[in-house]
């Protein structure tokens, strides 16, 4: 299930607060967000991880005719991906996903300095911003800034 139209205009507005790093979406489902944000930052990284294979196919098949040459999309698993070298994590899953991603970032070297969620909490981190969308559920998207001392 993609995102809903307000929790992406609340997840690019916490993007912005991210600098100038590049971005990875784990589980980019249909592309809606990341040809929003490659469209947005042209000069900024952005990745998709998807394993599903028609969403993949979609969104890929809408960068090529976008011409959204900042945009990288992977069939892939993003448990197995290398993501050391991101620097914003963006991700609406599922709670343990969340735990196994927090995980993760506990126990690996990486240069993640940020982690936007839609909905589902990062345990072992508290948010550093959360905006309450204006939905039935009043559903949060939450902002981390991931630094080891924190924890
Ligand atoms: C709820 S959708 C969110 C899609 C998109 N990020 C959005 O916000 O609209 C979650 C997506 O994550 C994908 N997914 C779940 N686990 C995954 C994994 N381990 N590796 C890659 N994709 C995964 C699912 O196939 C699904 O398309």
């Amino acid at each position: 299930m993609p995102s809903s139209n307000k929790a992406y205009l609340a997840m690019m507005q916490l993007v912005d607060e991210t600098g100038t790093g590049n971005i990875v979406d784990l589980g980019s489902g249909w592309g809606n967000f990341v040809i929003r944000i490659a469209k947005k930052y042209p000069q900024r990284q952005i990745v998709g991880y998807e394993l599903s294979f028609l969403p993949w196919l979609m969104s890929t098949f809408l960068k090529k005719v976008l011409g959204l040459k900042n945009l990288t999309l992977h069939r892939q698993n993003f448990y197995q991906a290398d993501l050391s070298k991101t620097s914003v994590l963006v991700c609406y899953l599922f709670p343990e996903a969340m735990n196994k991603i927090s995980n993760k970032l506990l126990e690996e070297q990486s240069d993640v300095r940020f982690v936007i969620s839609n909905n589902f909490a990062l345990p072992a981190w508290q948010p550093f911003k959360k905006i309450q969308l204006n939905d039935f559920y009043k559903s949060p998207v939450y902002l981390y800034q991931i630094s080891k001392v924190d924890t």
